[in-house]
């Protein structure tokens, strides 16, 4: 059996050489970090609710006009996504106060934020993926003007599809995080929404409870964070209701 080439490995996914020129399989493991990798677990089925929340969350934004680099799911496991260039920044948006901005500016955690907040932070595990401004995009040449036009647009229409979505099935977006990949097409370039959405990369609270159904549970050893994504997941209708929430949950197709 031939290996596949591996383009790229991080701390929750690899990347494959796809099957065609400008394609990829990306890979998602059971690997949980956070705090840059301080704290470190396996989570048995992590892996597959992402890889099944991202397509879930991808294909919305597509149906609706915004591109993504999502193309299909292949397996539990993987999907067959586009190639892309990623720009090296972590865009975030906020809708409540929680995490950095918290500790940065002394907001109390959950107060509504006046207006949805983008952050840009640089994509750098060395340094901690700092907080930087456009200014520093500029110039160090990140990203252009139009493009910052273009995220800010992107990321602000997510917000809107995922806070709809998620109030939908009693959830609140507090925040969350997408990360951009440019595409060439001949004389034109444009951009996409890359990498990931799932519990990874937002938080997500029960309106009701305020329960926290994200990856602050591994953060903040607040219980399983299987049985965390695992309710989303049957919110949201991705898995069955009546699967226990397992390391092999039943995924409806
Ligand atoms: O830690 P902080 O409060 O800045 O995170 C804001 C949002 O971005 C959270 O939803 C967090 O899960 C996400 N995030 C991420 N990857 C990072 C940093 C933040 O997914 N490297």
């Amino acid at each position: 059996m031939a290996r596949r080439t591996k383009i790229y490995e991080g701390k929750a996914k690899i990347l494959y050489e796809g099957p065609e020129p400008g394609t990829l399989v990306q890979y998602f493991k059971d690997d949980a970090t956070a705090f840059n990798a301080e704290k470190k677990d396996i989570i048995d089925g992590k892996g597959v609710l992402n890889n099944r929340l991202s397509e879930f969350f991808m294909n919305g934004l597509n149906e609706i006009g915004v591109p993504t680099h999502f193309l299909k799911r292949i397996n539990m496991r993987e999907q067959l996504i586009r190639n892309c260039e990623i720009i090296p920044l972590e865009v975030i948006v906020r809708n409540f106060a929680a995490g950095t901005i918290c500790k940065r500016l002394g907001l109390e955690e959950g107060m509504r934020l006046p207006r949805p907040i983008v952050e840009y932070c640089y994509k750098d595990d060395a340094l901690g993926d700092p907080l930087v401004t456009e200014e520093h995009i500029a110039a160090f040449g990140w990203a252009t003007q139009q493009d910052m036009d273009d995220i800010l647009s992107l990321a602000l229409r997510v917000n809107d599809f995922l806070s709809g979505l998620m109030l939908g099935v009693g959830i609140r977006l507090v925040d969350f995080k997408i990360e951009i990949g440019r595409v060439y097409d001949g004389d034109f370039q444009h951009l996409l929404v890359a990498d990931e959405i799932s519990p990874d990369s937002c938080r997500l609270w029960d309106i009701e409870t305020g329960q926290k159904l994200d990856k602050d549970v591994f953060r903040r050893d607040l219980g399983s964070l299987t049985d965390a994504y695992t309710e989303v997941a049957q919110r949201l209708g991705v898995l069955a209701k009546n699967s226990p929430a397992a390391s092999k949950p039943t995924l409806i197709s």
